[in-house]
């Protein structure tokens, strides 16, 4: 039965349908009551208990390819007739069917703009192949630093440096570099780095940074920026945490942790059973940097902030695994068709 099935695959597989002829002939071996695929059917009756379910889901297959490959044809064919040709039948069943709806990642990318746009941000853009002075120099990154590596930094090309953006603090290098302050923006975007893939962890995923730059910002305001942007974003309970860190673009630079969204700060896989888990990076912009992009550091001070987009929508719609973001898997998008 298994061989059998196969050859009719082939055949199908095989045939060429460019011609009216050649499509009804196809309709009648293969789609037709009478075709050798329902032939094969009648034939399951002798196949042994045990081997029903591994043949019959091959037959359904084989059903469906040949369902499939004379309505393509059938489509294709009546696109080039002349309209007043076309066959008007408008109780046939619709093939395209499905209605698609926005990514998880698109939700959460316009929830988190739409929050900071309620309190003045703007949004800014920058191009994902950059060259090593927005990512990296500009940012106070010292020449050996070890995210210029190869094997951290994909490099599209050497001498002079171009390379995959590695986060989207390298927009903001480039708002600095032609806008006055005050400065108050938002960079949301695709972002890269060589890692393996694994559930935590992707060679691409994407980033939102903030920036606000003006005469007397402080770490106060940093800290009751995203203290209200955490509670918007997720709930009014969520607590937050600095925990001081090192950057090459900040000083004093922090951590920025959350109360665990899925156990509420019991202790759970997800936050290791630490009750809080990591969402970015932020800190005051070091003077450094805003010398290298022509402002004065007497005069401005000013926060950044940088976090990962999936990381969040992770914890707000309890995903396990960094892949199922990247794979298309319509099961799992289809989960968030009722949010978008
Ligand atoms: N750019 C940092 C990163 O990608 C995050 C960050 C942004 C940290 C702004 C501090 C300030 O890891």
């Amino acid at each position: 039965m298994k061989e059998s099935i196969q050859a009719l695959r082939q055949e199908i597989e095989a045939a060429t349908l460019t011609d009216l002829a050649s499509v009804e002939q196809f309709r009648l071996s293969y789609v037709a009551k009478q075709g050798k695929v329902n032939a094969l059917f009648a034939d399951f009756k002798q196949v042994p208990a045990e081997d029903r379910k591994a043949i019959g889901a091959l037959l359904n297959e084989l059903k469906d390819l040949a369902t499939d490959r004379w309505k393509v044809a059938q489509t294709a064919l009546e696109d080039q007739l002349p309209a007043g040709d076309v066959p008007q039948d408008l109780s046939l069943p619709d093939i395209i069917g499905r209605v698609g709806s926005q990514h998880p990642l698109t939700i959460v990318r316009q929830e988190i703009i739409r929050i900071f746009s309620n309190i003045g941000f703007n949004l800014s853009e920058g191009p994902e192949i950059e060259d090593d002075w927005h990512n990296f120099g500009a940012l106070n990154f010292p020449d050996n630093h070890p995210a210029r590596e190869m094997q951290d930094t994909f490099f599209v090309a050497r001498n002079p440096d171009m390379l995959l953006r590695t986060h989207t603090s390298s927009v903001q290098a480039r708002v600095m570099q032609n806008q006055k302050p005050p400065i108050r923006t938002l960079s949301p975007g695709r972002v890269y780095r060589n890692e393996a893939i694994s559930a935590r962890a992707h060679c691409l995923f994407h980033q939102v940074e903030g920036l606000y730059i003006n005469e007397g910002v402080s770490f106060a305001d940093l800290k009751d920026t995203l203290y209200y942007f955490v509670r918007e974003l997720f709930t009014p309970e969520t607590k937050i945490r600095f925990r001081p860190s090192f950057f090459p673009f900040t000083e004093p630079s922090a951590e920025i942790d959350i109360s665990c969204q899925i156990c509420h700060g019991e202790g759970c896989n997800i936050c290791k059973h630490t009750g809080w888990v990591e969402i970015g990076g932020s800190g005051m912009v070091d003077p450094n940097v805003l010398s290298s992009v022509g402002i004065d550091p007497e005069v401005y001070t000013g926060y950044a902030f940088g976090m990962g987009i999936e990381r969040m929508a992770m914890l707000k719609y309890g995903v396990r695994d960094l892949r199922l973001f990247t794979e298309n898997d319509t099961r799992f998008l289809r989960q968030f068709a009722a949010l978008g």
